[in-house]
């Protein structure tokens, strides 16, 4: 799908479909909705006053044949109230329209924003929400007749003299869609698709055509490198681990100037090892390898993006698997970092890779980590698909990404880690074990757990383990992988 920028007045756009928004407000008929409705002979307005079309987030109302616009059909969509309105909506109604008109066969559509939107960030947001919209899980399905596909897009309302910021907004959102995209398809791929070899074959293979460095780490350098918890969980399977590190230097690093760490959690399957998982619902979790894909996502963005930080990231992945050799409960480990841990359960297993991803992250030069994972169910059980659990050490850093996902529209909730937690994971038999002794908070146990492993480096941790997939598809968004915490992140290491 091509998205681009028009160039004539919107009304001459010849076009399957017009789309533009309406706010929900006693008039929901202004600015450029009336200029549309007058060319129209009243429609609009009719239409409003019927109750038929409100400015309800999200209503569609569509005409065929619309009087006065050279476009097949006038789609409207609701964007709720004025005073809501924010880049995080307009991403969602660029999405909703393209689902929308995609649902209808239509190949294309101009988007129009309203009057004083013409702005960088309004044509990033349409680009991010429309090339969102468009991925589609089908990737396994033989039977492609009925497939639909939107083959272009274009931007109206835009003067000449908004043209400059829209072109840049545009191509800001491409690639960080596309990036984001990049992660979904990854999240998407079942387990005998994507084991750790794959994962690190894929990664390599985008780090060399984004011109990033990389480095695969195979089972043996693993070994030398002491891994011994990556190592404790990857022992259970017949595919070995991996460890990839993907590196962005900028062209004139500052000196003194932080070196992001991001590690990921990449587990392609967890079974729950020995502490096996009931089988209803299993499935899912081939996705527990989201985080590590969130975190190759943003690489994949920052190689085009050229931020002025340098930026490792770190990617440990293994399948937790029960084979004869696993780990057993009551193991205990040693981490890279020479910490010892009792393995009280081996479902508790992405903490155990984590603790050698932050560790190694570290060695390598990094200043400031972040980690992202599908590590807890209790993060579900507390803010469910709604929002992204945040846990930091470090309340200026903390602070930094809860500022830059508001920026993008990524919903996230700052979570405790009071020292009290610290008592839950104190270990009887070893440093630390792996799960909280039976008190509850079992998210803060499995970020008090990474803490460990972060010594006095400011360290952020994502749970995404509720928000990383959509059970259900929503009208801007297929059902499936998310990438979540993508543009946060992007954003967090584009603000430096
Ligand atoms: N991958 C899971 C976390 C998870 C659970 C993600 C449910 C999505 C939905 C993780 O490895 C895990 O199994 N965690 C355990 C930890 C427990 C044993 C302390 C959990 O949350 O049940
Ligand atoms: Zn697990
Ligand atoms: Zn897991």
């Amino acid at each position: 799908m091509q998205i681009k920028l028009g160039t004539k007045p919107y009304a001459a756009m010849q076009t399957d479909a017009l789309v533009s928004y309406l706010f929900e407000e006693t008039d929901p008929v202004q600015g450029r909705i009336a200029e549309i409705d007058q060319a129209a002979n009243g429609l609009l307005r009719k239409l409003s006053k019927s109750g038929e079309l409100t400015g309800k987030t999200l209503e569609m109302t569509l005409i065929h044949a619309p009087a006065g616009l050279k476009a097949a059909r006038l789609l409207l969509v609701g964007a709720g109230k004025r005073e809501q309105f924010n880049g995080a909506t307009l991403r969602k109604i660029a999405g909703a329209a393209l689902r929308y008109l995609k649902g209808r066969s239509v190949k294309n559509f101009v988007f129009l924003v309203r009057e004083n939107e013409a702005t960088e960030e309004s044509a990033q947001a349409i680009a991010e929400g429309a090339l969102a919209a468009d991925f589609e899980t089908d990737k396994y399905k033989t039977d492609k007749k009925n497939d639909k596909s939107i083959d272009s897009v274009s931007l109206a309302g835009y003067s000449d003299a908004a043209r400059a910021a829209g072109e840049k907004g545009l191509a800001r959102g491409c690639v960080i869609a596309d990036a984001q995209n990049f992660t979904r398809d990854l999240v998407n791929e079942p387990s005998n698709k994507l084991t750790p070899r794959i994962l690190a074959e894929r990664a390599e293979a985008m780090a060399r055509e984004a011109g990033l460095a990389v480095e695969i780490l195979d089972e043996k350098r693993i070994a030398e490198l002491k891994m011994g918890a990556l190592l404790s969980v990857a022992q259970g399977s017949v595919e070995p681990p991996r460890v990839m590190v993907v590196t962005y230097t900028p062209a004139n690093p500052k000196p003194g100037a932080p070196v992001i760490g991001l590690v990921g959690k990449a587990v392609t399957f967890d079974t729950g090892g020995i502490s096996i998982k009931p089988a209803e619902g299993m499935e899912k979790m081939k996705y527990d390898m989201a985080g590590g894909a969130t975190m190759l996502g943003v690489m994949r963005a920052l190689a085009a993006l050229k931020p002025s930080v340098k930026v490792i990231c770190v990617v440990p992945s293994t399948e937790n698997m029960p084979g004869g050799k696993a780990q057993k409960p009551g193991d205990i480990q040693t981490a890279m970092s020479g910490k010892t841990i009792e393995v009280l359960n081996t479902d508790a297993e992405g903490r155990l890779i984590l603790a050698d991803g932050v560790h190694y992250a570290k060695q390598l030069g990094a200043t400031h980590l972040v980690d992202a994972a599908t590590l807890t169910g209790a993060i579900v059980v507390a803010l469910a698909n709604v929002n992204v659990g945040v846990f930091g050490s470090d309340q200026p850093f903390t602070d930094k990404l809860l500022a830059s996902s508001k920026a993008v529209g990524e919903k996230m909730w700052h979570m405790p880690m009071d020292d009290e937690y610290r008592e839950f994971i104190k270990g009887s038999f070893a440093d630390i074990q792996n799960i909280g002794s039976g008190k509850g908070g079992g998210a803060i146990t499995g970020a008090m757990f990474i803490k460990e492993f972060t010594g006095d480096s400011p360290w952020i941790h994502l749970d995404i383990a509720g928000t990383a997939w959509n059970d259900e598809a929503k009208p801007w968004l297929a059902k499936g992988p998310t990438g979540v915490a993508l543009r946060t992140l992007v954003h967090l290491v584009m603000s430096y």
